[in-house]
This record gives C-alpha cells, structure tokens and sequence, in this order.
C-alpha cells in the first residue's frame, strides 16, 4: 500500500489549489452573502482547467485522470468555496457520470462529451417532496407514448437546478410495480417543452450554489434520451450514488481542512492572558482533535476514491467516508467558531460560513442514517 501521491495528484492539488485561493477565496463570502451563482468562476473556469471531465476518458473530452485526483480537486475547492466544490461534484458525479457508466455510445457523444469539456452543465433529479431517504417512493411518472416518453411529476433539492443544462432524472414506468422496481432513468435537456423550473431554496449554506424544483407537465421526451434499460432506474440511482458520495465526502474534507487552516493562523495570532491562544495546552489539544479527524477522513476519502478507480467493490467505502467526513466538518467547524470565539459568530470570518456549509453534507446525497443503512446492510450480508 503507497500512501504517496503520485506527482500528477500533486500536480492537480497545486494547481486547483493556486486557483481556489487566487480567483474563488476572494468572493465566497460575498457570493454567500448575496446567492450569487457565478458561472464564469464557478464552472467555466473550472472546465478551462480540466476538472469538468477530470475522471472521464480523453475520447470523451475528459483528461482520463483518477478518481483521487477528482477527489483533491473538489476538497481544494470546499476549502476555500463548498458552493464552488459542490458545482463540481453535482455535475461530475451525479449529471455526467450516470451517462458515462450506463449511456450507449450515442448518448456519451450527444450528452457526455459537452458535458466533460464543460460545455454543458450536468445535474441529478432523483428527490421528490415525499421520495427523499426512500428513493424508491418516486412518484414522478413517465408513459411510453410511440417512440416518445411523457414525464409527469416533480423534483426537489436539485443542485445546480436552474443553471444545469443535463438533467438525469429518474420516473416510474410501471405504474402497477411496487417500490423500486419500475424506475427508469432519463436524460432531459434544458429547454425541453413541458420541463420547467420551480421554487429556490433558501437555504442555511452553499448559499451560492443553486438549489431548486424540477416541474414536469407532460414533457415529452425522445426515446434516445432513456438512460440504461427500462425499469433498471433505480440501480442506476444506486450506483450513481456511489460515486456521488465520495464526491460529497471530499466537500466535507475540504470544508474542515479550511476550517482547521483558518483556526490555526486565528489561535497563534490572537492573545488572551497576555499569551497567543497557542500556549494554551487545551486550545493545543483541540488542535490536535480536529487535524487527527480531518487526516484520518483524508485517508478513507481517499481509499474510496483509490478503489472507485481501481475496479475494486466501493459503495461501503464510500458511504463511511461520506459517513465519517461529514461529521468530521461538522464537527470541526463548530470546533473552529468555538476557538474564535465571539468573532467566530460574525461574518467577519470564514468559520461561520464554514459551519453552515458544513450541515449539509450530513444530509445530501444520503443523509447520515442512510449512510448507517448501507455499510450496516453490507455488514450484515
Ligand atoms: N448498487 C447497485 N444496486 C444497488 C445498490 C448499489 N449501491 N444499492 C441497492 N441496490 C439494489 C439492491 O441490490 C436491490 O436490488 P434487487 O431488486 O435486485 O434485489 C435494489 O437496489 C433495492 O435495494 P434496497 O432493498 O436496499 O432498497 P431500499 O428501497 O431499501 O433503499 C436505500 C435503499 C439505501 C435506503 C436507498 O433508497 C438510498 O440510497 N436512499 C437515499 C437516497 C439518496 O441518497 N438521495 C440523495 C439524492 S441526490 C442529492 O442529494 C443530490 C444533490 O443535490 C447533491
């Protein structure tokens, strides 16, 4: 087992690094403040420097790197921006990447290709106001008519709803099937007549990164867009989730390495009893908690993301390093406004955005629950 990166890792680590700090640092509070969605930094630039399609072959515009590589690069970008880190993730994990695992060689060169150059924006509909947790409780329905499919229904939550240009969306086709059985995955293209966009959350973090409903009224779909077998949706879901949980575990990881970053510069700077915050053992010790958990979060972010690449089984090692990295930032945010105190509790640092950042990657793509679902269904077979 080598625990070096390799030197295009590092490569891609100073590279997405000198980026997050130099051109998406300086307006995160600011696009948080006011819910500003900025493309041009927040995806074109992104596409510019390969990360759109970071893990996707090049004969599909991807730059063919590893999954780890992926993973560095939306944990540098949550450093500084988790609305910035999450762009990235909805649309590689959960818009692109179902395209990549299940799409015919058609439907990789109409939707993947633009999709990976960063051309087109790719987003994820599987949520609906009552098919949360339960995904197999979808309600949205789709109905073969000749060659076409009409999707009637709606979606919620979805990231990067709005701005997204690809959306693989999931509705029952066998009204008489039960459960998960009869879900089928679709491609829906912004702009389709009948496919329309609903109410934006306001939320408590990744303020910056747009949230919203997917309405269906009698949208009309070609068949070409039905992703994977008819009734198979819900693997589909399933396995796309697998991928997206280590791209949310890697938000996580970022956010608490920012926080951690942000609290150490604070605590030797700052000075109480006519001492820095440093020379006291329990700030020492706190330090020592919160670098301990986002190092060993660091290291099963990685091992899900080494064996996403590596052909290896990984949905149990992505639920507990989503599992486990997620409550790691929550955990370290607090940890972090804590140790700056009442300045902590302000806008005037970046720990109070971190915080709420933090919350919700106990929550999407799986909450923790569900996460304790799958690796203890595992552990159980
Ligand atoms: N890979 C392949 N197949 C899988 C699978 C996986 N990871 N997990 C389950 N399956 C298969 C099972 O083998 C089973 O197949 P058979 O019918 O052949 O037996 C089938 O799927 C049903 O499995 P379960 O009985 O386990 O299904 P369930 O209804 O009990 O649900 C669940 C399981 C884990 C709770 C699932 O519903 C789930 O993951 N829920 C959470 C949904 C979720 O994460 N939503 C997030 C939305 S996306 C989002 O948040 C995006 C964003 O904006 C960032």
């Amino acid at each position: 087992m080598n625990f070096e990166l390799t030197e295009e890792q590092n490569l891609i680590r100073d590279m997405v690094r000198s980026f997050a700090e130099a051109e998406v640092a300086p307006t995160a509070d600011e696009r948080d403040e006011n819910e500003l969605f900025d493309r041009e930094l927040m995806f074109s630039r992104l596409a510019e420097l390969g990360l759109t399609g970071i893990v996707f072959p090049e004969e599909y515009g991807g730059a063919g790197a590893d999954y780890i590589s992926y993973a560095i690069a939306v944990e540098e970008l949550s450093r500084v921006c988790a609305s910035t880190g999450v762009t990235l993730s909805a649309h590689l994990s959960l818009g692109s990447n179902p395209i990549y695992l299940f799409g015919s060689e058609e439907q990789k060169k109409t939707f993947l290709t633009p999709l990976a150059q960063g051309e087109t924006m790719g987003a994820f509909g599987l949520t609906e106001p009552s098919a949360g947790s339960d995904a197999g409780g979808t309600k949205t329905y789709g109905v073969r008519d000749g060659d076409d499919w009409i999707i009637n229904g709606s979606k919620v939550f979805i990231t990067n709803g709005g701005e997204a240009d690809t959306y693989v969306i999931f509705a029952r086709t066998d009204k008489d099937a039960q459960k998960h059985h009869g879900i089928s995955a679709f491609i829906v293209e912004k702009g389709t007549p009948g496919f329309t966009f609903g109410k934006k959350e306001k939320k408590m973090g990744i303020r910056s990164s747009p949230t919203l409903e997917l309405v269906f009224e009698n949208c009309r779909i070609p068949g070409f867009n039905l992703l994977g077998e008819e009734g198979q949706g819900f693997k589909v879901a399933m396995k796309t989730l697998d991928g997206g949980r280590i791209g949310i575990a890697s938000q996580a990881l970022g956010i608490a390495q920012g926080a951690l970053d942000a609290t150490r510069a604070y605590v030797k700077e700052r000075e109480q009893f006519n001492r820095p915050l440093t020379a006291f053992q329990g700030v020492q010790f706190q330090l020592a908690d919160m670098a301990t958990q986002v190092e060993a979060a660091r290291f099963m972010v990685y091992n899900a993301a080494y064996r996403a690449s590596s052909g290896l089984a990984y949905s149990q090692e992505s639920a507990m390093a989503k599992l486990f990295a997620s409550e790691t930032a929550m955990k370290v945010t607090t940890q972090a406004v804590q140790l700056h105190g009442g300045y902590g509790y302000t806008r005037e640092f970046p720990v109070e955005r971190m915080m709420r950042d933090a919350k919700i990657t106990e929550i999407y793509e799986g909450t923790s629950e569900i996460q304790r679902v799958v690796i203890g269904a595992a552990l159980a077979r």
